[in-house]
């Protein structure tokens, strides 16, 4: 782990030595370097990892390689727009985008609470950095503030049941306390106090009302900031509600069923608004936020079968949701428009990439044998043996995210082209190769869907 980890902050300095002209193939194959070096977590230590330092375990291992995968992609999406910046901003972003790897990683391999909360602030930094100076728009300094101010007030109440947890126990390790009965003084509001103590992870995730924060920052963010926020920044929220779960008290579902509804409202709701959006960034976040929000519910229902979905969905998510933004910011390249009536008729002219579309379209939805499938039917089946009503309206999901996405396929695919698109340049190898490894995984995971559970 620590070397992986020395690894990556070996690309800092690779970055600042290199020459111009070599500066992003240099990091980008190192970045695929690492990564191979990091599926040592899975095939060497099978996920079983743990010093006093670090911890690669079921929950975190999957998430580490994902946040090691997903690197040297944003490297390969946000080449053709940054080489136009003069080169020491170039530098600055890679600087920034490699300092919230570190953050990252070190968020979801650490063993301590504490340092845990630490990491996951931090990464807050460098996202708001490439937000706010790498952002194509005026309003992305607004986008900043909505992402600052909704984390921060989000962790304050977690931060101080972390310290008053290192007061009463002594340590802050779970997997030495999780071993231990924990007495806590049983609130009147179980529930209540679930979401309070939560609340960081759930804006994080984000869960539905809390979430206005998430389609201002994707749509402002660049590419890599984009990919990153979608692919594991929401996925802390996520392992910070699983690894800590078994710290609080037991909580009956009785108790935190309003936020059961609040999430299974949350899916249906974003899911009918990605009917009404026009823009197409804005549209896969709300995408998102659905995804999510059935992570939350599956959460909720905290069994292992639950938790596994869970995972699953998380990782499935990661790569789909990812690989949906690198489509968006290739038409957006193009046309400089995300307005998705502006994108007519692409599959006239680039039918490989309307391949692609379709792909990563139907991997979202959840077409059977994709691990985002199994991860839905997973969650579905735990949710139906709650509460078959829960099941039905959850199941409605599905119509609505088959409509949304036969509502994208044809708004960017299909009809007239627009006049005033006159000329395009063609797809690169870049581009394919870019979207090719995003699905790669997806489809390997399909022959090993217990890898990552
Ligand atoms: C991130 O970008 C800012 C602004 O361009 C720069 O000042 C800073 O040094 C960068 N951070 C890192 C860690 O390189």
């Amino acid at each position: 782990m620590l070397m992986i980890l020395s690894a990556w902050a070996s690309v800092l300095p690779t970055v600042l030595v290199a020459p111009a002209k070599h500066m992003w193939t240099l990091a980008t194959s190192q970045g695929f370097l690492i990564t191979l070096l990091s599926l040592s977590w899975m095939y060497l230590q099978n996920f079983n990892f743990a010093n006093p330092l670090f911890l690669i375990d079921k929950i975190s291992g999957p998430l580490a390689i994902l946040t090691c995968w997903l690197f040297p992609l944003t490297m390969l999406a946000s080449q053709s727009k940054m080489r136009l910046e003069p080169i020491s901003r170039q530098r600055a972003y890679i600087l920034n985008l490699t300092f919230l790897q570190l953050t990252t990683l070190l968020a979801f391999s650490t063993p301590d609470l504490m340092l845990f909360f630490i990491f996951f602030e931090a990464s807050l930094v460098p996202t708001m950095i490439v937000i706010t100076r790498w952002g194509a728009q005026e309003r992305r300094l607004e986008a900043g503030m909505y992402l600052a101010f909704y984390t921060m007030l989000g962790a304050i109440p977690l931060m101080i049941w972390i310290t008053k947890f290192y007061y009463t126990h002594g340590s802050l390790l779970p997997t030495l306390t999780h071993t231990l009965h924990i007495t806590q003084a049983a609130t009147n509001y179980p529930g209540l106090f679930w979401a309070i103590y939560n609340a960081a992870f759930l804006v994080k995730l984000p869960m539905y009302c809390l979430h206005l924060w998430l389609p201002k920052a994707h749509v402002e963010a660049p590419i890599a900031g984009s990919m990153i926020l979608a692919g594991t920044l929401l996925k802390l929220g996520g392992y910070g509600i699983l690894r800590t779960s078994p710290l609080l008290q037991e909580n009956n579902l009785a108790q935190t069923l309003p936020i059961m509804l609040i999430a299974i409202l949350g899916i249906l709701a974003t899911a009918l608004l990605c009917l009404r959006q026009t823009d197409l960034k804005s549209l896969i976040a709300m995408s998102s936020v659905s995804h999510m929000n059935l992570v939350v519910a599956a959460v909720l229902i905290s069994s292992p079968w639950s938790y596994s979905g869970a995972m699953m969905m998380m990782i499935a998510h990661g790569l789909t949701s990812s690989a949906l933004f690198c489509l968006a910011n290739t038409s957006y390249e193009r046309t400089n428009s995300r307005t998705m009536i502006l994108l007519r008729g692409m599959l006239l002219i680039f039918p490989l990439a309307g391949t692609w579309w379709l792909i990563v379209m139907l991997l979202n939805m959840g077409l059977p044998p994709s691990i985002n499938f199994v991860s839905e039917i997973i969650i579905m089946l735990s949710l139906f043996n709650w509460s078959p009503v829960t099941f039905l309206i959850v199941a409605l999901n599905l119509i609505f995210t088959t409509a949304y996405t036969l509502y994208v396929l044809w708004a960017t695919q299909r009809g007239p082209l627009p006049n005033h698109i006159k000329t395009l340049f063609p797809y690169q190898i870049r581009e394919h190769l870019l979207l090719f490894l995003h699905i790669l995984p997806g489809f390997l995971l399909i022959l090993s869907p217990v890898s990552i559970i």
